[in-house]
């Protein structure tokens, strides 16, 4: 009953030509998918490509956004300002962000709340490194991200959210991981920490993506796992032959 989302998270990369192109690709290439499929290009290819899906089903997403209304904010964009632009769903919390740009856990739940209270959709990031892994920290640092994102949200906005488990040593490294690994930690998510934070009803129907190297080839044996909703694709959503893989599996 949950639908599958696949969301293409093109980080930063294509200019506005290159994204019009991939963008339109897209479009024909995932042609009457049952999955729900998202794009996420830079802020400034965002109302180009809005143009270039318009009318199709593909849905746009934007990588991040900055919590305040408006203001003296140099560099940031708001949740108003991506809504003009035609977005629908907000990246939120990526690994990147958190590592290399001071992303914590209340700047995360600052965001969230912004985008619920805009209209918008935040798919939600979550997930350890591999030191955390081989520490045995995983649930640990999951569910410290999960609360924290989730701190002050009601059942209704929860609702209207999606989780991505992205564990940070499988992004952009090749290194997948295993069907089982992905599965243990969905689970965990859902009916350990959704389910204690809300209730099992409401854990039953958020959907939780898993990202990290997701490929046509891993695609369908990830996407089979019980509490895998879907995937959020970072280097297989910059061809649109590979991103179609992934979006028919
Ligand atoms: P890769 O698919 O390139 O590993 O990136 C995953 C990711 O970070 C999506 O947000």
């Amino acid at each position: 009953m949950r639908r599958k989302i696949i969301a293409g998270n093109w980080k930063m990369n294509k200019t506005i030509p290159e994204a019009v192109t991939l963008a339109k690709e897209v479009v024909a290439a995932t042609k009457g998918a049952q999955a729900i499929t998202v794009i996420c290009p830079t802020y400034v290819c965002l109302a180009p490509v809005n143009e270039a899906i318009k009318g199709s089903h593909v849905i746009l997403g934007a990588q991040d956004v900055h919590w305040e209304e408006k203001g003296a904010f140099t560099g940031k964009v708001s949740c108003d300002m991506l809504k003009s632009a035609g977005v629908t769903y907000v990246i939120i919390g990526h690994s990147e962000q958190r590592s290399y740009f001071n992303e914590t856990n209340e700047t995360v739940n600052k965001k969230v709340k912004a985008v619920l209270k805009a209209g918008l959709l935040p798919i939600i990031c979550v997930g350890e490194t591999l030191a955390e892994r081989e520490g045995g920290r995983t649930e640990a640092v999951v569910k410290d991200h999960v609360e924290g994102a989730y701190k002050g949200l009601s059942k209704d906005d929860a609702l209207k959210t999606v989780i991505a488990y992205e564990p940070v040593w499988a992004i952009g490294t090749g290194k997948v991981a295993t069907k089982e690994q992905a599965q243990e930690v969905h689970a965990f998510i859902r009916k350990k920490v959704l389910s204690a934070l809300y209730d099992a009803d409401t854990a039953s129907k958020i959907q939780i993506q898993y990202g990290g190297s997701m490929k046509a080839d891993n695609a369908a044996a990830l996407l089979k796992q019980e509490d895998i909703d879907g995937g959020l694709i970072g280097g297989a959503a910059l061809k649109a032959d590979d991103f179609k893989g992934i979006v028919l599996a």
